[in-house]
């Protein structure tokens, strides 16, 4: 069966610098995919070429056997594509149910201010955010406004999911609890997940399979037992990784 998402000999440049060279990734409907490397390795390059935010330089994105690169990027959400950002991107004035509402906004076809409504809260309650529903998004903790984030990502009923560093702002106990609760969404709300984290521990429990990146360069991609066991990425990575967390 072909993969749900592919990312087939993608190249992204800023002026001089190679963010993405000629990386190719594939993942399955119903995984959860690591993906991991160092700062600066090029991953969230990979999100937001995936979403549509960065053209790349060359090659090809295909999602459920459509060219994506092809599509608006606006229609990436609707086609069933869903993120969160490393850095929160919420509106801070707009209530927490507000802001998950944006992600329902943008996945109907036939709006329904009800519908919507209705989807947002259950994805709030389902993160256990209802009781901040009505308060702005200003001021929350960071690891609160990722569960925010996440939540409205959820609203929008994707197909597969982009998590960008949803560990951080989290305590040691919170990451294990954030292993648990990303298993349990991919079961619940039947989803694919691709994972960028640090806390490589995290990824590496919770993967079905691993890829890696550094310097823009895919050096290896296998079972989460397979990548901890690579020379190259223990060189790369690992080593230096923050391997406690
Ligand atoms: N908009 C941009 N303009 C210029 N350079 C960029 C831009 N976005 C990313 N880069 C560069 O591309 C490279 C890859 O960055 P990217 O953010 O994808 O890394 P990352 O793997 O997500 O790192 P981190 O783990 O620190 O989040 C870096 O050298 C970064 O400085
Ligand atoms: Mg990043």
């Amino acid at each position: 069966m072909a993969p749900l998402l592919s990312v087939e000999h993608v190249t992204r440049t800023f002026g001089g610098l190679v963010a993405l060279d000629d990386v190719s990734l594939a993942v399955d409907g119903g995984q959860i995919a690591g993906l991991i490397g160092p700062n600066g390795a090029g991953k969230t390059t990979a999100f937001n070429v995936i979403t549509r935010l960065y053209k790349p330089d060359a090659g090809r994105v295909v999602f459920d056997s459509r060219d994506l690169l092809r599509s608006r990027p606006h229609k990436v959400v609707g086609l069933g594509v869903a993120r969160t950002f490393q850095n929160v991107v919420l509106f801070p004035l707009m209530t927490v149910l507000e802001n998950v509402l944006v992600g329902t906004h943008s996945r109907r076809r036939v709006f329904s201010e009800r519908a919507a409504r209705s989807d947002a809260e259950e994805a709030l309650s389902y993160l256990g955010l209802q009781a901040l529903g009505p308060r702005p998004a200003a001021g929350l903790p960071f690891g609160t406004l990722k569960r925010i984030e996440l939540a409205r990502a959820l609203a929008s009923h994707p197909r597969l999911l982009l998590l960008d560093e949803p560990a951080g702002g989290l305590n040691h106990e919170e990451v294990d609890e954030l292993g648990a609760l990303i298993r349990r969404i991919r079961a619940d709300y039947d989803l694919t997940i691709l994972l960028v984290e640090h806390h490589v521990n995290l990824v590496m429990s919770i993967s079905d399979r691993v890829h890696v990146l550094n310097f823009g360069q895919k050096i290896a991609e296998g079972t989460p037992a397979e990548v901890r066991a690579n020379p190259a990425v223990i060189e790369a990575y690992l080593g230096t990784a923050d391997a406690a967390a």
